[in-house]
């Protein structure tokens, strides 16, 4: 299993303060901070886990790695061209994710599965933090996993300090959670639980 990588979601982080936020969750041990983009708004983005759900991800290439941004992930459903789209994003100095949304098979990036450097599986409909994880996309997990032992395999949606076993059982190192950080009692805590369970 690669090694583990925790992404508290910035979608349920309080925006007024992004900065402040971001800042204590790197304190707290956050490997990544996951940025989650629907709209035309973006003003910071350095180092960041870059989730674009929106439907034309090939025009904010450059943008976003102008900004800084260090892992570029499209949804498979948005593009015609996923390998020109990866090569394109590798070409301006970041890395490729790709993702699929819960009704998409795993067998829809199967071809660009040796090309990306992650593979995001979608643990809830895309849209917005807070939903309730849903169990059966752990099973696209569990047959990448087998497919491709060393491959980052993220995790998005519902995810917190108790379903991270069976995240991670299935085979997901790259554990992103909004509520399941920002809600808890203790976030530095619930970082080093998720660590935990994906290291064990
Ligand atoms: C959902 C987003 C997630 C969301 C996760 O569409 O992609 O990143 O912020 O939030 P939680 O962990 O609360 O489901
Ligand atoms: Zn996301």
């Amino acid at each position: 299993m690669p090694v583990a990588k925790i992404a508290p979601s910035m979608l349920s982080s309080d925006f007024a303060f992004l900065a402040t936020e971001a800042q204590r969750m790197v304190k707290l041990g956050a490997d990544y901070l996951h940025m989650d983009v629907m709209v035309r708004l973006l003003c910071w983005c350095s180092w960041s886990d870059c989730h674009l759900m929106v439907s034309n991800p090939g025009q904010w290439v450059d943008d976003f790695a102008k900004a800084g941004a260090s892992l570029f992930t499209f949804h498979i459903e948005a593009t015609a061209d996923a390998p020109g789209l990866i090569d394109r994003i590798h070409a301006a100095g970041m890395k490729a994710g790709i993702s699929v949304k819960p009704k998409t098979s795993i067998e829809a990036i199967l071809h660009v599965a040796d090309k990306v450097d992650m593979v995001l599986v979608m643990t809830v409909e895309p849209g917005f933090g807070g939903q309730k994880m849903m169990p059966d996309c752990l099973d696209k997990v569990r047959e990448l996993r087998a497919k491709y032992p060393d491959l980052d395999i993220e995790v998005d949606g519902g995810i917190d300090v108790s379903n991270i076993e069976q995240a991670a059982q299935a085979g997901a190192n790259v554990i992103v959670a909004g509520t399941g950080i920002f809600g808890h009692p203790a976030p530095g805590e619930a970082i080093e639980i998720l660590r935990g369970a994906v290291t064990k």
